[in-house]
């Protein structure tokens, strides 16, 4: 593929999140996995699953070939784990300033990119084969990974707003340990958040720095999903970005 055009970067203190769906993926953006990738992407049984993973990758490394003028083919990411060293952690791009994190969930896809440590994490609330939590609903799976506050808060909220409360606590949680890397590595009970309808704050957190340090801020996915954006510094303004005419224009390159 072909060296993009420059892509002006997130400034210090700012983010960039790019959007694309999971249909937004071709063929033709699989030359830009390496062969670690390829591999997990062969793996894939479910079509859905080999979407995502592919419009996650290709929009990522077009997104930092962009910003760092280099061709979208030599970008290649560390994916390795800080528990056991196998290639499945979080992403980095080396030699670079710009930090970036990956989530997807039913159609969308989202990449978050900043300059200081960052993570995405979005979740479909509509539109799903299964209830959120199971026959328990969501007070059950928020008895295992909410703090006793945050359990409190969900019980609070009326039966059918419960699904969405749960998931603006939980992508808040997860945008926290994603920007970390630790990812459930971390007892998510552990990483407290204010609830529901509350702005968005980290309140306490198994880790040396203070959570004031954490910009906390829930993104709007669009209807049938939840998301939130978690900056390890100042993150004062955040862009909403076009991922897919950006994976359309880097299938035709
Ligand atoms: C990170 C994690 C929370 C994401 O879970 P998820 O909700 O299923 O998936 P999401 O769509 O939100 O995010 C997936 C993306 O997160 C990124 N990611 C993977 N590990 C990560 C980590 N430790 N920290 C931050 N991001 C991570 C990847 O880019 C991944 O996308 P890709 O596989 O397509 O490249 C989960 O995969 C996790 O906890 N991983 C770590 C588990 C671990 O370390 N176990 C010990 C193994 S020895």
């Amino acid at each position: 593929m072909a060296e993009r055009a420059g892509l002006d970067g997130p400034a210090t203190g700012t983010a960039d999140v790019w959007w694309a769906r999971r249909r937004d993926a071709h063929a033709r953006h699989a030359v830009l996995l390496d062969e670690v990738e390829q591999r997990r992407w062969a793996a894939y049984r479910r079509d859905e699953d080999r979407e995502r993973f592919l419009a996650g990758c290709a929009l990522a490394k077009t997104v930092l070939a962009g910003y760092t003028g280099r061709p979208p083919a030599s970008i290649r990411f560390d994916r390795t784990c800080a528990r056991c060293g196998q290639p499945h952690g979080k992403p980095a791009l080396e030699g670079s300033d710009f930090e970036h994190s990956v989530a997807h969930s039913g159609d969308l896809i989202a990449v978050a990119v900043a300059r200081a440590p960052v993570g995405v994490d979005v979740e479909q609330l509509e539109g799903c084969s299964r209830p959120l939590g199971g026959p328990g609903g969501p007070e059950a799976l928020a008895r295992l990974v909410f703090s006793a506050a945050e359990q409190t808060a969900l019980a609070a909220v009326g039966p059918a707003d419960r699904a969405r409360q749960f998931l603006v606590t939980w992508t808040r949680k997860e945008a926290v340990t994603k920007a970390t890397g630790d990812g459930m590595r971390v007892a998510f009970s552990d990483v407290v958040v204010t609830a529901g309808a509350e702005p968005p704050r980290l309140v306490s957190w198994p880790c040396p720095q203070a959570p004031q340090s954490v910009s906390l801020l829930d993104l709007d996915a669009g209807a049938g999903y939840v998301a939130a954006l978690a900056v390890i510094g100042p993150c004062r303004a955040v862009r909403a970005r076009n991922g897919s005419a950006l994976l359309a224009a880097a299938a035709l390159a």
